[in-house]
């Protein structure tokens, strides 16, 4: 069988179909090619379901303090199965909306795996389809190992997070190799179902990507939590038995020997890009296909959003490339992104949002700032809620008040960031965002405060 359309969006996750969303709004005649379930791994086996998983942690934690509340549970019994199956049926209710969205953008959804060949041609089995427009890359990207060390994925008792989403019962101990995103996600939610938890990361704090206030407010919650951290901490060897496995890890110049029952692998994703360079798709030397500032590959009329199009692989950073290749596509007016002004969140408790610079990125760019600071701790919504871990950091620039980077960790971190995404867009200084007035009692305040923090002017400290 052979078929035409105007785009064939190779891979269904959330880079790819959003991108159809956006060509179906415009007009153009849209395939997604998939292998697996539509909302790729955000959906399936990663942003989704874990939300769900550190909702049960998080609901663990609320419970075995609750009396304090005055609410008094029986004897709490935590069930990681249960969990799971419930973080199971919210992927699968994402996927079929996703499936839905499809269907009302008119987007045909091709089963199979797509095999991108010369002339905007894709075989999916034996079947050609042709575009007339474009060919989009959104293939994503997998999980890994560290094979040079032993610690080759088994999907037993070396997993990855693909592994974690559908273990039946959580393990009695578990290392975590990498404190990023994924380790420190899965660090909460076993600990919260009983896990004696190893995080183990090489380089000298939790968290590296985030600003060093941010790490440090994270590792004491955990370490409070019995989180056992493992900083500046190389795994050397990994010896992997039937039901264990032993890692000799070197930190500070020792050796230290680590034995779980499983190893959680959360070093980092490869990108998916078999059969592209074949295709005339050049990929660069960290692994991510080599695109223009349209996001068109090497090979003219293929184009390439998402993890596999390069850092950093986040879901909303896809999607956003997807709808402005939809729009470049369709000779529509674009607006361009910012790769600079893509927040970064980590659902760990208590949450870590970040936005632009860091102050350690401030100092090794030689650019001068000002710092605005404020505590939860004299926060009154996250008084009464018993969230008073974290605060608000403002980085700005001393002369004209420029947002260069924010910093919050809080319970809701993840939903305060924005507004600051949205004033650094419209390039907002901390004066005009103080100048809004924040509803109280809300954490939100923080961020009114912190601006104020920076100009001297802060009122509650
Ligand atoms: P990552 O690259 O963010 O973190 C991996 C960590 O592992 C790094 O801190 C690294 O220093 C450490 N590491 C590497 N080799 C090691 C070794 N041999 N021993 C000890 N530590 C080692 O990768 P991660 O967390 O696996 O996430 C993959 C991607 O998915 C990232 O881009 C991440 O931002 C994204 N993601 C985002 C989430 C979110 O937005 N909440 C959730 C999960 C993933």
């Amino acid at each position: 069988m052979s078929k035409t359309f105007d785009v064939i969006i190779v891979g269904g996750g959330p880079a790819g179909y959003v991108c159809a969303i956006r060509c179906g709004q415009l007009g153009l005649s849209t395939a997604v090619v998939e292998k697996e379930k539509l909302g790729g791994v955000c959906v399936n086996v990663g942003c989704i379901p874990t939300k769900a998983l550190l909702h049960s942690s998080h609901v663990a934690n609320l419970v075995k303090k609750s009396s304090k509340y005055g609410v008094t549970v029986g004897d709490i019994q935590l069930d990681f199965g249960a969990a799971i199956k419930n973080s199971r049926q919210v992927s699968e209710q994402n996927s079929k909306g996703v499936e839905f969205l499809m269907k009302k953008n008119k987007v045909t959804v091709i089963p199979g795996t797509g095999q991108i060949q010369a002339g905007k041609k894709v075989v999916v089995g034996g079947d050609v389809y042709t575009a007339n427009k474009a060919v989009v890359v959104a293939t994503g990207s997998s999980v890994k190992g560290i094979p040079a060390i032993g610690l080759e994925i088994n999907k037993s008792t070396v997993i990855s997070s693909d592994e974690a989403l559908f273990l039946p019962e959580a393990p009695a101990s578990l290392a975590v190799v990498g404190a990023g995103a994924v380790g420190s996600e899965f660090a909460e939610i076993f600990n919260a179902f009983g896990t004696k938890v190893t995080l183990i990361e090489a380089l000298p704090r939790i968290l590296p990507l985030e600003d060093s206030e941010s790490s440090a407010t994270v590792g004491r919650s955990f370490k409070k939590r019995k989180i056992d951290i493992m900083q500046g901490a190389s795994v050397k060897k990994a010896d992997i038995g039937a039901n264990s496995v032993t890692l000799e890890v070197e930190v500070n110049g020792n050796t230290r020997t680590v034995t779980a029952e499983k190893v959680l692998m959360a070093a980092g994703r490869k990108t998916n890009t078999e059969g592209l360079a074949e295709a005339g798709i050049q990929i660069d030397e960290r692994g991510f296909v080599k695109t223009d500032a349209n996001l068109q590959t090497t090979s003219p009329g293929v184009y390439c959003i998402g993890d596999v199009a390069g850092p950093p692989m986040l879901a909303h950073k896809g999607s956003r490339e997807g709808v402005f290749v939809a729009e470049v596509i369709a000779g529509e007016k674009t607006h361009p992104i910012r790769y600079d002004n893509i927040p970064s969140v980590t659902y760990c408790s208590p949450e870590v949002a970040s936005i632009g610079l860091s102050e350690d990125a401030c100092k090794k760019q030689g650019i001068e700032y000002k710092v605005g600071k404020f505590a939860l701790t004299a926060n009154g919504r996250a008084r009464a809620s018993d969230e008073t871990e974290g605060f608000v950091k403002i980085i700005r620039d001393p002369k004209y008040g420029e947002i260069l980077g924010a910093h919050i960790v809080a319970s809701h971190a993840s939903e305060m960031i924005h507004e600051l995404a949205v004033a650094r867009e419209n390039e907002y200084t901390v004066a005009e965002v103080e100048l809004a007035v924040h509803a109280h009692p809300t954490l939100s305040e923080a961020i009114a405060e912190a601006a104020l923090d920076s100009m001297d002017r802060v009122l509650h400290t």
